[in-house]
């Protein structure tokens, strides 16, 4: 299993928004075919692993990281739970299920009522952090939210004149863009995207189409910005509540994709914004900020963890911009109770950066009441 995670971790970023997901097959203790996903709407794992082992896959044991696709699941690739029948497999032995509703166990149940024996399980927290934004996505039917933020051992991330440049290090703004990669996108707020005009893509870039979004209620998106200039290349998404209609022409015309939603106090609703999203396919965001937006996710409760590079400054100052801003808490328990990574779970494993003396990565995942869990945007 261990094997067929590394042949998942491959293909690390350009799978999305499919899983990574990796097969080995076994004959006799003898690797005879192996094989990983390596983007959407190419072969499955275990389709390039059973091409690999020909004749020699019957009898055989495949490892896969996650389990077996069943007919009708997927439109684009045909289905692997039969492959693996008709190639005389004997025992599936796989890391993680799949919790896309079309999929769910049906694949298994194929596989068993064949006769082949299912093995569950080994290497779990692996083949769940190949899976976890895919699998959280599925089951909250909302893309998985990730908050990232650069900040100061003082919690801010700019001046009373909104100078950030630079808090971070050169080398944790080169994990940070690294971290990009994993996600299906990331999104900013208006105000970042007018005073930083980030190219917000991906180092190093991914070969897939990489998805960019901007919160931008009233369209002020400015039409000369790097953002808009690079939309023809990597997608712009701008998600805005209302604009002039001429505006939104002159972006569109530039390949730029708007969005209108519904509207929170005159700005773009969060569940709307997520929900536009999901429906798009994309299932796993970057939030970079500002402070702003933070501040909105955190007050929906709908993010699933923070990602902080913490700098070692202390720039202190009343008004100075904190990490998250948003409207005041009057009471302590409005707080959102958080929970650092098991360390199996810690930034440098989950997002394979390596560990520097001057790279602090921590990551604290949001403890999520069950009503929480069930609970849909909106
Ligand atoms: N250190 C770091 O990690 C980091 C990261 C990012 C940014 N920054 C810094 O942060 C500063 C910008 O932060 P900011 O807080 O001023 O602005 P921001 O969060 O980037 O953008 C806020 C704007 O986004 C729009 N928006 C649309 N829907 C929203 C929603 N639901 N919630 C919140 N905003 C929404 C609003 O403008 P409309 O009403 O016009 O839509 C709002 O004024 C910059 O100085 C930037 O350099 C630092």
């Amino acid at each position: 299993m261990r094997r067929a995670i590394r042949q998942a971790e491959r293909a690390l970023g350009e799978t999305n928004p499919n899983p990574l997901v990796g097969c080995v097959l076994v004959r006799n203790g003898v690797v005879v075919g192996e094989g990983f996903h390596a983007r959407a709407g190419s072969p499955h794992a275990e389709a390039l692993a059973l091409e690999a082992a020909g004749r020699k896959a019957r009898g055989s044991t495949a490892y896969v990281t996650l389990e077996p696709c069943a007919p009708n699941a997927r439109k684009r690739t045909p289905p692997c739970a039969p492959r693996l029948i008709a190639a005389g497999v004997r025992r599936v032995v796989f890391g993680v299920r799949d919790l896309n509703p079309l999929v769910q166990g049906a694949g298994l149940r194929l596989l068993r009522s064949a006769g082949v024996r299912v093995v569950e399980g080994p290497c779990l927290p692996e083949a769940r952090r190949l899976t976890q934004h895919f699998n959280s996505a599925m089951r909250l039917r909302r893309p998985f939210v990730s908050l990232k933020t650069g900040m100061t051992l003082d919690g801010r991330i700019a001046t009373v004149s909104g100078d950030s440049r630079w808090i971070t290090s050169k080398t944790q703004r080169a994990a940070a863009r690294t971290l990009r990669r994993l996600f299906d996108a990331i999104v900013v707020g208006i105000e970042t995207a007018i005073k930083d005009d980030p190219g917000l893509m991906p180092e190093p870039r991914t070969l897939r189409p990489y998805t960019r979004v901007v919160l931008d209620s009233g369209l002020r998106m400015p039409v000369r910005s790097r953002l808009v200039r690079s939309a023809r290349r990597s997608p712009l998404i701008l998600i805005c509540v209302r604009g002039p209609a001429g505006r939104r022409l002159d972006l569109e015309a530039q390949g730029v994709t708007v969005i209108p939603v519904r509207g929170k106090q005159g700005r773009v609703s969060i569940p709307a914004a997520l929900r536009a999203l999901f429906a798009r396919g994309i299932l796993s965001l970057m939030v970079e900020g500002g402070s702003e937006v933070m501040g909105s996710f955190v007050r929906d409760r709908l993010f699933d963890e923070i990602v902080i590079f913490r700098a070692p400054l202390i720039l202190g100052g009343r008004g100075s911009r904190a990490a998250v801003g948003g409207d005041n808490p009057v009471r302590v328990n409005e707080a959102v109770a958080m929970t650092r990574a098991r360390r199996e779970d810690s930034a440098t494993v989950r997002y394979g950066l390596k560990a520097s003396a001057d790279l602090e990565v921590e990551v604290y995942e949001r403890v999520q009441s069950r009503s929480a869990r069930t609970r849909q945007p909106g």
